[in-house]
């Protein structure tokens, strides 16, 4: 089920390539017609065969697709489950790939964390995924009425408030101050918006761990490449959005074959990250 007015193609090829049969693909989903394409995907199988069906969410805003999840879960009950994965914009495999990137160099609880354009569908998870791992968390957008609504959506999320800090990144003095005292800073801007200068960059010297998702020139962040995939640039390491990537697709689609292991799993970030977590534990 796609928010979208057309489903997404790319989230249609990489359930393909995931070893899934058959693709049921809904367009511009909308609360009002969840319940009865849940109850045609429900009852159609017994209990025993439902592992074989699962329904996957996606489009554009995460906001609509939680209201999509909660809505489908809702509809379930025992014994008449099918697995769920929420993905809306690639926003939870792409945050969970980014946090385990910086993962390999810092640990996250007591470190302060910078989130530019945390507003989007990707920026809002990667906050929750930080603030989760009791990062404090500065939640950055170019509008301040912005950027206190989406901690509003993270606190109502179950995450507590003094977790984050609020800033509007078009002050340059509170973004400059924000960078100095922060150990990770993710660029989660939309394509081709530039957020942070070399010059700025350079001058945080606290920064251990720089990773830009926007894969459209300009980088969202300027001396970061699009291939950097741990680079180290002095005390720091920069991840560009294909560094992130191959991680991502991975999580992806390890999570698309988890949806057909069970009939009851709920794919939300948490659950993408540790499956995330797994792949990069395998690979050691
Ligand atoms: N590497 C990967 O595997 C991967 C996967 C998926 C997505 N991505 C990339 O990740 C990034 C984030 O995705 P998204 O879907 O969350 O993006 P999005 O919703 O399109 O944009 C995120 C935020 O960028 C800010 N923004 C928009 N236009 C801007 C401009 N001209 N200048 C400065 N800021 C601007 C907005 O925040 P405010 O208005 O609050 O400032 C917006 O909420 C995108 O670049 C996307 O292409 C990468």
């Amino acid at each position: 089920m796609d928010t979208d007015p057309k489903a997404s193609v790319f989230d249609a090829v990489v359930a393909i390539d995931s070893g899934v049969d058959h693709l049921l693909q809904y367009s511009a989903v909308r609360p009002e017609d969840v319940r009865g394409l849940v109850h045609g995907a429900m009852y159609t199988r017994g209990p025993g065969d439902l592992k074989h069906t699962a329904l996957f969410i996606g489009g554009s805003n995460v906001s609509d697709g939680e209201a999509i999840a909660a809505i489908a879960r809702e509809t379930l009950f025992d014994p008449f489950r099918i697995s769920i994965m929420l993905d809306s914009n690639g926003a939870n495999s792409t945050a969970a790939a980014a946090v385990l990137s910086a993962t390999k160099h810092v640990a996250l609880e007591g470190t302060q964390s910078l989130v530019l354009a945390a507003t989007g569908a990707v920026g809002q998870r990667v906050c929750r995924i930080l603030a989760n791992g009791k990062s404090h968390v500065t939640v950055a957008s170019r509008s301040l009425e912005r950027s206190r609504e989406c901690i509003d959506r993270l606190v109502a999320s179950g995450i507590p408030s003094d977790r984050f800090t609020p800033l509007a990144s078009t002050d340059a003095a509170s973004l400059s101050k924000a960078l100095a005292a922060s150990q990770l800073v993710f660029g989660c801007g939309a394509a081709g918006a530039r957020l942070l200068s070399a010059e700025q960059l350079a001058a945080a010297k606290e920064l251990r761990v720089a990773i830009d998702l926007n894969a459209v020139p300009p980088m969202g962040i300027e001396g970061i490449d699009l291939m950097d995939k741990g680079v180290q640039r002095g005390e720091r390491f920069d991840y560009g959005a294909l560094g992130v990537g191959g991680l991502k697709m991975k999580i992806h689609k390890a999570c698309i074959a988890a949806l057909f292991e069970s009939n009851h799993r709920f794919l939300d970030c948490q659950e993408m990250l540790a499956i995330g977590q797994e792949i990069l534990n395998s690979a050691k």
